[in-house]
């Protein structure tokens, strides 16, 4: 039997006596595309930290992978792209993949063939700090990709994208999605929500709704997403 992406049960973190997580509950199977949309502050980047293993969890349990989330050989097997840039700006594109490769265990060939996912083998003699918003943040990517872990854990990567760039990298995840690659992918932008094959809308800490885009148009009887967020906080079913 092959394990969940994720399994997720009565997650909880408290954070300075406030609750930011409050009992959440969801399962992701292999391969599937999610987007964890939500308003800032309503809790993406925590969960996110959660499921890396770096946030404290109050009570509940995270499974990644089959494994208790924060298992050291976890490391490996998940991609993360953090919603502050973790790249290096004064150094080129291929060496910040080798650093980060180097410190995965990764080989070269991990370093080129990325490099190639994220199209941007003709910038990887270019520093960072010469590339445009887009090719940065395809850098970042490039570098969660490293090693092809199962799973990819994306924290805003398309915020303050242009639409063409945003619709560049959605096209990405699919792509690696249809390779098999399961894919936790946030935004505050609703209108993101129709790229995914699954999403979880959070607010506040809670989950408001975990079902396929198309089900939220219908649920609500909108015609956006936004106005569908919205109907939903007024009228949670
Ligand atoms: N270091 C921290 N200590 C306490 N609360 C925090 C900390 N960082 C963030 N928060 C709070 O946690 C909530 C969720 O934040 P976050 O997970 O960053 O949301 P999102 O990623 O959806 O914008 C917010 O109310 C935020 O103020
Ligand atoms: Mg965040």
């Amino acid at each position: 039997m092959t394990a969940l992406a994720l399994e997720v049960s009565q997650l909880r973190v408290v954070r300075q006596h406030h609750e930011i997580l409050k009992s959440l509950s969801f399962d992701v199977a292999p391969g599937e595309l999610v987007g964890l949309l939500g308003p800032s502050g309503s809790g993406k980047s925590t969960l996110m930290r959660s499921l890396l293993g770096v946030q404290s969890i109050t009570s509940g349990t995270a499974l990644a992978l089959g494994e208790k989330v924060g298992t050291p050989a976890l490391r490996r097997r998940i991609g993360y792209m953090a919603q502050s840039s973790a790249i290096y700006l004064d150094l080129t594109v291929r060496e910040n993949l080798a650093y980060f490769a180097g410190i995965l265990g990764a080989d070269n060939s991990q370093v080129e063939h990325t490099l190639d996912v994220v199209k941007l083998r003709a910038f990887a003699g270019r520093l960072v700090t010469s590339l445009s918003g887009g090719e940065r943040a395809r850098v970042s990517l490039a570098v969660a990709l490293l090693g092809a872990p199962p799973l990819l854990i994306l924290d805003e990567p398309t915020v303050g994208l242009d639409p063409v760039l945003r619709q560049d990298l959605w096209r990405t995840f699919a792509q690696l999605v249809a390779e098999g690659t399961t894919v936790l992918v946030s935004s505050h932008v609703m209108d993101e929500a129709a790229r995914c094959g699954r999403l979880l809308l959070l607010r506040e800490g809670h989950l408001l709704f975990d079902d396929a885009p198309a089900q939220l148009l219908t649920r609500t009887r909108s015609s956006g997403y936004d106005d569908a967020f919205v109907k939903l906080i007024e009228s949670p079913s």
